[in-house]
């Protein structure tokens, strides 16, 4: 398999964080809250993977190093298994897995249910991340990818109601979310130029894939 130690680095690098911030709760290192400490840190690195998930595509066409577009479907099934952590932290954690307070926590915290539309999209690109389903949906698998512009902002919004008045780093994530969506439109992603003159190899493949 082409990439192989590269990818297994990748895998190593993302798959290390969430079982680091455990074993901090564990040594009471994260704090008198720890279980929001880990909801916010999971959270939070759903983004930033989705934010690398979008920069792969560019990368590959400014170096012409198929490296990037190598790890991009890792990284966007990264992404939604960071994002499932991140609900099953707020499960066990924040509501303590008493269903019976779901109602309540939703309209205590209605940019809970931003987060859980944002998660469902990324859970239909996972699921359709694969040649299979890229086969079988045919046209519609290129549209049902474009479900990307509107994950992004959910997730974005999802932040900022939660931020409100600390926008300083919201603001950071959204310039350079805006950034990477600007740079998957046809017109402006043409004129990337590229540094080895290579093709895209894979710009038509699943997009959660990268
Ligand atoms: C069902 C799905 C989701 C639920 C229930 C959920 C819930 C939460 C909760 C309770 C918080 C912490 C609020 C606090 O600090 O009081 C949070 C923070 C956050 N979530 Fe989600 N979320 C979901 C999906 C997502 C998704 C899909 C993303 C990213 C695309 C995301 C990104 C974030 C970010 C960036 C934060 C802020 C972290 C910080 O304060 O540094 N969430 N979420």
């Amino acid at each position: 398999m082409r990439h192989a130690y590269w990818r297994l680095c990748v895998f190593l690098l993302i798959a290390v964080w969430p079982l680091y911030w455990l074993y901090q709760a564990w040594a009471f290192a994260l704090g008198p809250d720890p279980g929001k400490v880990l909801v916010e840190r999971l959270g939070l690195g759903t983004l930033i993977l989705l934010l690398i998930t979008l920069c792969m595509t560019p990368l590959q066409k400014l170096s012409g190093w198929s490296g990037w577009i190598a790890v991009r479907r890792q990284l966007g099934l990264w992404c939604f298994a960071y994002g499932v952590l991140h609900l099953i932290a707020y499960a066990v954690f924040i509501l303590g897995l008493d269903w019976s307070q779901l109602a309540v926590e939703l309209q205590k915290r209605p940019y809970i249910i931003v987060g859980a539309i944002a998660l469902f999209g990324l859970l239909l690109l996972a699921v359709t991340s694969n040649r299979y389903s890229q086969r079988r949906l045919g046209k519609s698998w290129k549209k049902l990818h474009r479900l990307i512009y509107l994950i992004l902002p959910l997730g974005l919004l999802h932040m900022l109601w939660i931020v409100r008045a600390d926008l300083e780093e919201w603001a950071v994530y959204a310039v350079i979310g805006g950034l990477l969506l600007m740079l998957r439109i046809p017109v402006v992603m043409r004129r990337i130029p590229r540094l080895k003159g290579r093709q895209a190899e894979t710009s038509n493949k699943p997009e959660i894939n990268g």
